[in-house]
């Protein structure tokens, strides 16, 4: 199969919703990451994905709308707060987990009896969604495990030959990952970490809590996507503290005694450290806005062009940051290293 990509069009908005009426998966952009796009309501849909991706397939799918799409028809429950976090937040980079109808394919939510549903902001997302006008679910448009993508090209290194098209609606300018907030209880809950914070739900609801999953009790993991390796580069990673400045430039030197291309992946105030002593910087920038944008284009860049990677955390951790970290450890912790597959 040959993989097209295609600026956001008429025509190629047209050529998507004719692909996605016939079941098949098109790249879609959003303003957090690309998406990995099918029609919700087709079994046969919602199976390619889990597919291609090579998705496990208990880890449950997130349903994207238009800004006017009626949620009714696909959740059943509705507190108040989430109402209040539409109004503050949406569309934008948080998905809501509701009570579900059950009316999309059961495959969506893996067997859980709620279902994500985000409204992206992404103005090509938008005017595609409003065309096909049924909920689309989509992961993030990466290999299971591999880095996620902020632009066409980085989908197209995943999925080229697997799927038709890519609509191109240029960089991701988000970065990470909406935050996924469980509205089924009596407050929201965090599942995953992202660019609207904790402190900011708070300011909405008054009460914010973050859910942190308990591996050796037994219980029923909330978000299954937590149980995951995720994000990782293919290329040798190693992960020090904002403090341990020395520490990295002491592995980078034994790494490249041993006679590997190694490179740096920092915030922006500490790279002349590494340039200095002659190492390849990947540079996360300064703002947490622009590390959560740059991530994943650096780490993308960087298993292209080096085999070890040296990331130093950046000194700001919260906000934002606490999102850009869940994610940095990931990629660098992970230990089995994705291949192309
Ligand atoms: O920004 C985003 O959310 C991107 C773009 C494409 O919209 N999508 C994305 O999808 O990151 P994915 O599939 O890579 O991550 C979805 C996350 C997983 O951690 C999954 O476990 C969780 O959302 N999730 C989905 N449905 C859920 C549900 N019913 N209950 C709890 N967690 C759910
Ligand atoms: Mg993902």
């Amino acid at each position: 199969m040959q993989t097209k990509i295609e600026k956001i069009s008429p025509t190629s908005l047209q050529w998507a919703k004719e692909l996605i009426e016939k079941g098949d998966v098109v790249g879609i952009p959003t303003e957090t990451v690309y998406g990995l796009g099918g029609n919700a309501f087709n079994d046969d849909a919602v199976k390619k994905i889990f597919e291609v991706k090579g998705r496990p397939n208990d880890n449950p799918l997130i349903a994207h709308i238009h800004r006017d799409y009626d949620l009714t028809k696909i959740i059943d429950y509705d507190p108040p707060y989430a109402k209040k976090l539409r109004e503050a937040f949406l569309p934008g980079p948080l998905t809501l987990v509701y009570p579900s109808t059950g009316k999309v394919s059961p495959y969506v939510s893996c067997g859980l009896n709620t279902l994500a549903v985000r409204v992206p902001s992404h103005e090509g997302a938008q005017a595609f969604l409003r065309l096909v006008d049924i909920p689309i679910v989509a992961p993030s448009a990466n290999l299971s495990k591999h880095v996620s993508p902020t632009s066409a090209n980085h989908v197209y290194d995943d999925f080229a030959g697997k799927i038709p098209l890519i609509l191109d609606g240029g960089n991701s300018t988000g970065g990470i990952e909406s935050t996924v907030c469980d509205v089924t209880g009596d407050y929201p809950v965090i599942l995953r970490p992202g660019l609207i914070t904790k402190e900011m739900i708070e300011k909405v609801c008054g009460i914010c809590e973050v859910y942190t999953p308990n591996f050796d009790s037994g219980e029923k993991v909330k978000s299954p996507g937590v149980l995951y390796k995720h994000y990782s580069p293919r290329c040798q990673t190693y992960l020090f503290g904002f403090d341990e400045i020395d520490g990295a430039l002491w592995k980078a030197e034994i790494l490249k005694k041993e006679s590997l291309k190694v490179g740096i992946l920092c915030e922006n105030g500490v790279k002349t450290e590494f340039e200095k002593a002659g190492f390849l910087v990947f540079d996360l920038g300064t703002t947490e806005r622009e590390m959560a944008t740059n991530l994943y284009g650096q780490l993308r860049l960087a298993e292209k062009l080096v085999d070890a990677l040296i990331a130093v955390e950046p000194k700001k951790q919260d906000g934002v940051m606490t999102g850009v970290m869940n994610r940095l450890k990931k990629a660098c912790l992970s230990t089995d290293v994705p291949r192309k597959g």
